[in-house]
């Protein structure tokens, strides 16, 4: 352990490394990147410290009142869809703007609501990955399966098809992560009750606001450290030549 971190000092000495640097992380979604999780997520990052790196949350939107303060700027735009982001090439502008270092995603629910066809929106996220990756090469995506919707708000057959995309999630999660930029899953589906865990069969509560930031933080943690792989990489190089 201590040599690894005088090794990293090194690296850092000889490269600039971004080990300590701070670390941008972008919420990006529709509604639901509006809510409380958020501020638990933060609240948890900042509680553990992760060996004092800093970090940002960065978009364009920001505000949350969730009972203390927080970094509440997030890319969550009410009402989107991963289609229309596509469509209207709304995220390349935000990432240039941001610069991201990780992203951390839940987006399709009302790609869902409006029942968009699944293999559209999967192409869809194909592109939103694509642009993630040309504005950062290893840009880190948190990619969540969504949130289940109460059968009582939309019908069944809505419920339903949150099913099939995430299933369809999970396939395309694989063929599109690379060493370099990595895709880390995230099952927000599993575990959560969309009757109990949400204000009206879609949107968090303070009881889902917590699941959510639980799920998505190992990944998180994970996804911050991984935003150093290059100079780990480097020093292999700078150590064996
Ligand atoms: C969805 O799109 C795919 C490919 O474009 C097509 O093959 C499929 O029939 C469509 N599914 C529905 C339910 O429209
Ligand atoms: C959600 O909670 C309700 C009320 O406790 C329960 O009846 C229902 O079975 C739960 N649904 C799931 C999917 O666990």
């Amino acid at each position: 352990m201590v040599k690894l971190f005088s090794t990293i000092l090194a690296v850092a000495t000889l490269s600039q490394a971004v080990s300590a640097a701070t670390v941008k992380v972008m919420p990006l979604g529709a509604s639901i990147v509006t809510y409380c999780w958020r501020a638990n997520l933060w609240k948890k990052l900042m509680d553990s410290n992760i060996n004092g790196q800093a970090i940002d949350f960065v978009g364009s939107q920001s505000g949350g009142d969730c009972g203390f303060t927080f970094d509440n700027n997030h890319e969550g735009h009410s009402g989107a869809l991963a289609i229309e982001y596509v469509e209207k090439n709304f995220l390349p502008p935000w990432l240039a703007t941001a610069k991201p270092d990780v992203i951390v995603m839940h987006l399709g629910t009302n790609d869902v609501v409006q029942n968009k066809n699944t293999t559209d929106v999967i192409k869809a996220y194909s592109t939103l990955v694509d642009q993630m990756r040309a504005s950062k090469p290893t840009m880190k995506i948190v990619f969540a399966q969504i949130l289940p919707i109460a059968p009582s708000l939309f019908g069944q057959a809505t419920s339903n098809r949150v099913v099939a995309l995430n299933k369809a999630i999970a396939a395309w999660v694989s063929t599109k992560t690379t060493a370099r930029s990595k895709i880390y899953l995230v099952d927000q589906f599993t575990g959560f009750n969309a009757t109990t865990d949400t204000v009206e069969g879609e949107h968090p509560n303070a009881a889902g606001n917590v699941k959510i930031a639980d799920k998505f933080y190992p990944a998180v943690v994970s996804a911050i450290a991984d935003v150093s792989a290059p100079e780990t990489a480097l020093q292999s190089f700078l150590f064996s030549t």
